[in-house]
């Protein structure tokens, strides 16, 4: 597979959703579909859970039909494991299996997954080439620098995953020592997208459409993965491919109600207002009397406090916008 061979073009050259645990359920992954994601991937799902067909760990590859181009994330430490889920996980309609050797989680690590795989890199190859022959999807691989700045991961590292048979390799610019903070490396990501035969999907810190731009011409990748920046501002999406990057006026309540319907329909009451609540404060920043907002959704228990909370959060917003 070389640079000019695109298998999954809206994935390798593409603006995605970052997967994000206990973030990216399927109601909020179809926004950021409607507002310009070109891609979506699920959250990482174990793959000794699926090995063992754990019914549990089943449910969390369900999806919605409009949810695509979908691809499923799977971690886990043992090629073994990554052979059986391969194989669970090919007939489901995904588009293509992402491995994940990123994850600085402390509980992802003692099981010597997520990015532990970047301090063992044998390890990682043979888990991509377990995963290739196991199935006829493509297979993409999701990495961070390396485990230290002391400990990189070697720039040729594009190579090496693409011999192993993946197509297409996502570089968050961070060490796993970072967790999620301190600046991006982007000179980083750049020496390994130079010497990838495979496209580079550049990750971290996409907080603007400016910056989410800067990201992939600076880095010369393919694509981008935007995380955090798209959580509360789906519009990032439509902003990066040339639209308004600001929800216009009564789009953030319609946006908040879809999101909220959607859940509605998977998940039961009270819960779904436990986890939506979380979505629903990260909506209302950056706007004056935002805070308010916050405070106010953390308390939501119904359809009905949700709708009058974002109704008056979207006058507030553009209320703001207009002052400024
Ligand atoms: C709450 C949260 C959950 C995450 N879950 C996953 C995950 O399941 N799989 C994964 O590969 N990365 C996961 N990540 C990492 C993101 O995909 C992304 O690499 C990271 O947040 C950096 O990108 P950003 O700066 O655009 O957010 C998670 C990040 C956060 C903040």
């Amino acid at each position: 597979m070389r640079k000019d061979q695109l298998p999954i073009p809206f994935y390798s050259h593409g603006i995605t959703m970052a997967p994000m645990a206990g973030v990216t359920d399927s109601a909020f992954r179809r926004i950021c579909l409607r507002l310009g994601a070109t891609c979506l991937v699920t959250e990482m799902v174990t793959a000794a859970g699926l090995s063992r067909k754990s019914v549990k760990t089943k449910k969390m590859l369900r999806y919605h039909p409009d949810e695509q181009p979908l691809g499923v994330q799977l971690f886990g430490a043992k090629p073994d494991d990554f052979a059986r889920a391969s194989d669970l996980v090919t007939p489901l309609g995904f588009k293509f299996i992402d491995i994940n050797a990123g994850c600085p989680v402390k509980r992802v690590l003692r099981s010597g997954s997520g990015s532990s795989l970047l301090g063992d890199i044998p390890r990682l190859l043979e888990i991509v080439r377990v995963t290739k022959e196991n199935t006829d999807l493509p297979v993409t691989v999701k990495i961070r620098l390396g485990l230290t700045r002391e400990e990189p991961v070697p720039d040729s590292i594009g190579e090496l995953v693409a011999d192993a048979g993946a197509c297409a390799i996502a570089v968050h610019g961070r060490f796993r020592t970072d967790f999620f903070s301190g600046d991006v490396d982007k000179e980083g990501i750049r020496r390994i997208a130079e010497l990838s035969p495979v496209p580079v999907i550049a990750n971290g810190d996409s907080t603007s459409v400016e910056a989410a731009l800067r990201l992939r011409d600076e880095t010369g990748s393919t694509g981008l993965l935007i995380g955090r920046g798209a959580w509360g501002n789906p519009w990032i999406f439509r902003g990066i491919a040339g639209g308004n990057p600001h929800p216009e006026p009564g789009e953030l309540h319609t946006v908040i109600m879809k999101q909220l319907s959607m859940m509605m329909e998977l998940i039961p009451e009270p819960q779904v207002f436990h986890i939506f609540r979380g979505h629903l404060v990260q909506y209302f920043r950056g706007f004056h009397g935002a805070a308010d907002f916050r405070r106010r959704a953390v308390g939501t228990e119904s359809y009905k406090e949700v709708d009058i909370i974002a109704g008056e959060a979207d006058i507030a917003m553009h209320t703001s916008l207009e002052d400024v």
